[in-house]
């Protein structure tokens, strides 16, 4: 392990089926007006929002509404609920939903008392707040696995009218103060998101594995996690009611992105990349985005990045590689991940979400070209990367 880090992670979480119980002394930390953000509605379907604002009536709270908040959020969202958080001169952020609405409450959080433009200042400039700017405090209730916002300081917001959907990774004062993880929730979370979410925790842990070629740790942190997901992901898909694989699927998304498998790697992040910008053109779920061109992508890091990718198919996939060379193992590694892709049940093509020919220059704009794992991109192999995603 040769990189230099850093690690400090201050979110406390509350996971099971009892969490929930513990939301009432969480908020006794914090003020009386409570900014609850939700989404388009499944949360008053499924009971859990009764739930949450029993809590918060019993805790003596004020509680000011923000729903609405819409899977892939958007910049005119953001706007909405910095304005409302300032009139109502907001204690705390609650977040009750998934990815999105965690991701778009730290986005709140950070730009309220932020002078100037956000926009620009956050996600243009890629800066982090002011040292001594305030920055309101952020509690998740998380009812979907997938993103691993519930443990980090990242948020994606959509600039819908320029099609540009973009990350940043705030510092440690977004990360959330508390997060509570209720498996039991997930359950309602249609197949087709359950399944979204699945990939987005694989391609997470892939993002930060396929990088660097010392011998690190966090690889075989990542190895034993990605191993737990397909066994719980296989299980899931058979039958989504399963409370022990729904569980694991959970615990294994916060750890997939919680900062601490990219410990002294460089990390790769281009697939997200460019399923970002398919995602700005498509509106598809985040995990089908990065599924659809996962294939080519890896296809193409497998040849810098051959002893990994060797090694992904021994200590991931299980396959016996004695006699092969590195490039077979490496290839029969990942047709075990399209296989497994299959059979999960995700798209394999930019077409299956709706991608047209004469979207492919647009998305190739709007993908954000990081030096990556084991290949630095250019915008002419973002597009042939598209191409071959059709
Ligand atoms: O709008 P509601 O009613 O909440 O419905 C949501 C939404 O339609 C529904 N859902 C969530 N929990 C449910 C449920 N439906 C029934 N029962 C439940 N218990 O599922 C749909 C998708 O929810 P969403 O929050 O959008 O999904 P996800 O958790 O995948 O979040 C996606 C967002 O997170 C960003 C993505 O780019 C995307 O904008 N990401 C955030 C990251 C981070 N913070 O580090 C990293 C990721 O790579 C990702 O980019
Ligand atoms: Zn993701």
């Amino acid at each position: 392990m040769n990189g230099n880090f850093v690690y400090y992670n201050p979110t406390k979480l509350y996971f099971g089926e009892d969490s929930l119980n513990y939301l009432i002394d969480e908020l006794k930390n914090y003020g009386p007006v409570v900014l609850l953000n939700y989404g388009s509605g499944s949360v008053k379907r499924n009971g859990i929002y009764d739930q949450v604002v029993a809590i918060l009536q019993q805790a003596g709270k004020t509680i000011v509404e923000n729903p609405g908040v819409m899977s892939n959020p958007t910049l005119e969202k953001l706007r909405e609920g910095i304005q409302i958080a300032r009139d109502n001169k907001v204690d705390l952020i609650l977040a009750l939903g998934g990815g999105s609405v965690c991701d778009y409450s730290k986005a709140v959080a950070a730009s309220v008392y932020c002078e100037g433009d956000y926009w620009d200042k956050f996600y243009l400039k890629q800066q982090q707040p002011d040292a001594g700017q305030k920055i309101l405090p952020v509690g998740c209730v998380l009812t979907m696995a997938g993103t691993g916002s519930e443990m980090n300081a990242g948020t994606v917001i959509t600039d819908a009218e320029n099609t540009f959907k973009v990350g940043h990774v705030f510092d440690a004062r977004l990360m959330p103060k508390f997060s509570i993880l209720n498996p039991r929730f997930t359950m309602t979370v249609p197949e087709n998101q359950m399944k979204a979410g699945i990939y987005d925790i694989m391609n997470h842990i892939m993002e930060q594995y396929f990088s660097d070629f010392d011998d690190n740790t966090s690889d075989y942190l990542s190895e034993g996690l990605m191993r737990g997901l397909i066994v719980a992901s296989r299980k899931a898909v058979k039958d989504p009611q399963d409370y022990e694989a729904r569980s694991n699927i959970m615990w294994t998304a916060t750890w997939a992105l919680n900062t601490l498998l990219g410990l002294g790697k460089r990390e790769d992040w281009m697939v997200h990349m460019i399923g970002h910008s398919v995602g700005a053109w498509t509106h598809a779920p985040h995990g089908y985005c990065l599924a659809s061109v996962s294939m080519a992508y890896y296809k193409r890091a497998m040849q810098p990045g051959m002893a990994k990718f060797a090694r992904f198919a021994r200590n991931v996939w299980g396959i016996n590689t004695e006699g092969m060379t590195d490039e077979q193992s490496a290839t029969a590694g990942l047709e075990a991940l399209k296989s497994w892709m299959l059979e999960i049940g995700l798209p394999l093509t930019i077409s299956e979400l709706g991608a047209t020919q004469d979207m492919i220059p647009g998305i190739t704009k709007g993908t954000v070209i990081y030096p990556a794992g084991y290949l630095d991109l250019t915008p002419e192999e973002v597009t042939a990367i598209l191409q071959e995603s059709m």
